[in-house]
């Protein structure tokens, strides 16, 4: 097979599972699906706001909403058609010309979650701004391994609600970034087969070719080198919902064992 240049798609491998920090009760996961209106087609689409309401209408509310953001944060992960299946990836760039730090902010596929350790993963090469910005900008007074601080944005305007997360972030390639490559197809390896760095000016007036990325199952092989997860830890979140009959804020922090959520004044 040959890889197309179709890339950030959401191509996954039949082996892929959720992440195994979370266990999806049945109850839950029907409660998040409805039909799609669109009768021909029959799919099966989430419903964030009737997971959420699902347990809003239940006494003590407060201490039973982080586990639904974490479950379809999950959901996310195996279901292209979930509304956070994709997020934007927030960064700073302590070198931009600017000589101030500044944010950054881009879209990307939400790969993997573990509930237990609230980590949220995405893919992405190593050349890459990003990478970049994650290892660079340590914000750390004396120099050491802490990770960056990065921030991620979720939104559903189906169900209008809106996930914000802080937490900090590593760029990984040990073993899990292998078996993560085994079972990236290879529609999706042409993300990372570009042989000139992504994001280099073209001093021309036709777009680039993107034809290095059209390669046979053996050569996409050589992506690997450029293949990394970003894996970030999640230790605060902040949870919108503009419900119709009244907004809902809820802030949740992630120190110890139990996350710790308060309402907010929306
Ligand atoms: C829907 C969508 C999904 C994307 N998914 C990813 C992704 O998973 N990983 C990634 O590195 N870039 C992804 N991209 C491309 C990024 O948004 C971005 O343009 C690219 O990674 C370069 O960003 P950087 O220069 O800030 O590193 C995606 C873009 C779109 C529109």
């Amino acid at each position: 097979m040959i890889a197309s240049t179709g890339t950030w798609d959401r191509c996954r491998s039949p082996k892929r599972s959720p992440g195994c920090g979370t266990r999806l009760t049945k109850e839950l996961f029907d409660k998040s699906l409805r039909r799609s209106p669109d009768g021909n087609r029959r799919r099966t689409v989430v419903s964030l706001q009737r997971a959420f309401e699902s347990v809003l209408e239940t006494p003590h509310a407060i201490s039973r909403l982080d586990a639904v953001l974490w479950q379809q944060l999950t959901l996310a992960v195996t279901d292209p058609e979930h509304p956070w299946s994709v997020g934007t990836l927030i960064t700073t760039d302590a070198g931009s010309p600017t000589g101030q730090p500044v944010p950054d902010g881009r879209m990307v596929v939400l790969r993997n979650v573990v509930t237990a350790r609230r980590t949220l993963e995405c893919h992405t090469d190593v050349r890459s701004g990003k990478v970049h910005q994650i290892q660079d900008c340590r914000h750390s007074p004396t120099p050491s391994d802490l990770p960056s601080r990065i921030a991620w944005l979720f939104y559903d305007p189906a169900a209008k609600i809106q996930l914000r997360l802080q937490g900090r972030a590593q760029v990984i390639n040990d073993a899990s970034a292998d078996v993560a490559w085994k079972d990236t197809p290879l529609a999706s390896r042409s993300s990372y087969l570009s042989i000139a760095t992504p994001g280099t000016e073209v001093p021309s007036v036709l777009p680039p070719s993107t034809d290095d990325r059209i390669v046979s199952d053996e050569a996409s092989e050589r992506g690997r080198a450029s293949f990394r997860i970003v894996r970030t830890v999640i230790d605060r979140s902040d949870w919108l919902y503009l419900r119709p009959q009244g907004h809902l804020r809820m802030a949740t922090v992630y120190a110890g064992k139990s996350p710790l959520s308060r309402w907010l004044v929306p």
